[in-house]
């Protein structure tokens, strides 16, 4: 099998949704890691939602509902600054240290995102993160107005790229993702970041389990639902390695 693309999601997986947490912390002190939590899981939630009501809004759209939703949810007041402060880190999120190196390393295939995120923010996200002369294509799955996992949402890479199913290997750190892109007919690598072991240490070590723990236990897990990832890694930085062996 040759693999001719390598198509990332970006959110979680590129690029660390967790770096918001300096940001929800400073504008409400006490309250950051509360925020970054409820408010990805809801954005992901309001995603899957839209998807099913037909309703769809852009991810930028989405991604300042679910943000009010959670500071109303939690009784806290804001005024328009300080919620344009916590947006804009979605146009400024950190890349996951091992990122760049990775993708320079495997610049002899075509490298793409298919992201949920609307164009203008994923546009913005990757200059500023510096990938713009790395990538070949920055997909948004705003061109068939409908959130992954929709089968339609993964139809994209062989349309905008021209390379067939069979030869593409599409990366994510989501499972509910990986999972799409594997029923869909991908080849996926799944980046397991949270390893089960590392995911019980994390529970039995706090008494009271934090936002991030219950965050993790909903979204960094293998889902059930019936498919699974060909290739499970922990890093990026294990990525140019599995290439090689696949063409092998
Ligand atoms: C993405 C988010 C959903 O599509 O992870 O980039």
């Amino acid at each position: 099998m040759t693999i001719k693309a390598i198509v990332f999601d970006a959110y979680g997986t590129l690029y660390d949704v967790q770096s918001v947490a300096d940001v929800t912390e400073d504008e409400f002190p006490g309250y950051g890691g509360i925020i970054t939590q409820v408010w990805r899981i809801k954005q992901l939630e309001y995603t899957w939602l839209r998807s099913l009501m037909r309703r769809y809004q852009d991810f930028s759209q989405v991604t300042r509902d679910s943000l009010a939703y959670t500071l109303r949810s939690l009784g806290l007041e804001y005024d328009d600054d300080s919620f344009e402060r916590i947006i804009d880190k979605y146009l400024h999120l950190d890349l996951y240290p091992d990122a760049l190196a990775a993708l320079s390393a495997m610049k002899d295939r075509k490298l793409a995102i298919l992201s949920n995120g609307s164009p203008e923010m994923l546009g913005a996200l990757v200059r500023n993160s510096g990938l713009d002369g790395l990538l070949y294509a920055t997909i948004s799955v705003d061109a068939k107005k409908i959130f992954k996992p929709s089968p339609e949402a993964y139809a994209l890479i062989e349309e905008v790229l021209h390379v067939p199913p069979a030869e593409v290997l599409f990366i994510s750190s989501n499972p509910w993702d990986a999972c799409g892109a594997k029923a869909f007919g991908l080849n996926v690598a799944w980046i397991e970041r949270v390893t089960p072991e590392a995911m019980a240490l994390d529970c039995i070590e706090s008494d009271t389990l934090p936002p991030l723990t219950m965050f993790k236990i909903l979204r960094t897990q293998m889902d059930e639902l019936g498919v699974a990832p060909d290739h499970r890694i922990h890093a990026l930085a294990e990525l140019p390695a599995l290439v090689s062996a696949i063409r092998s």
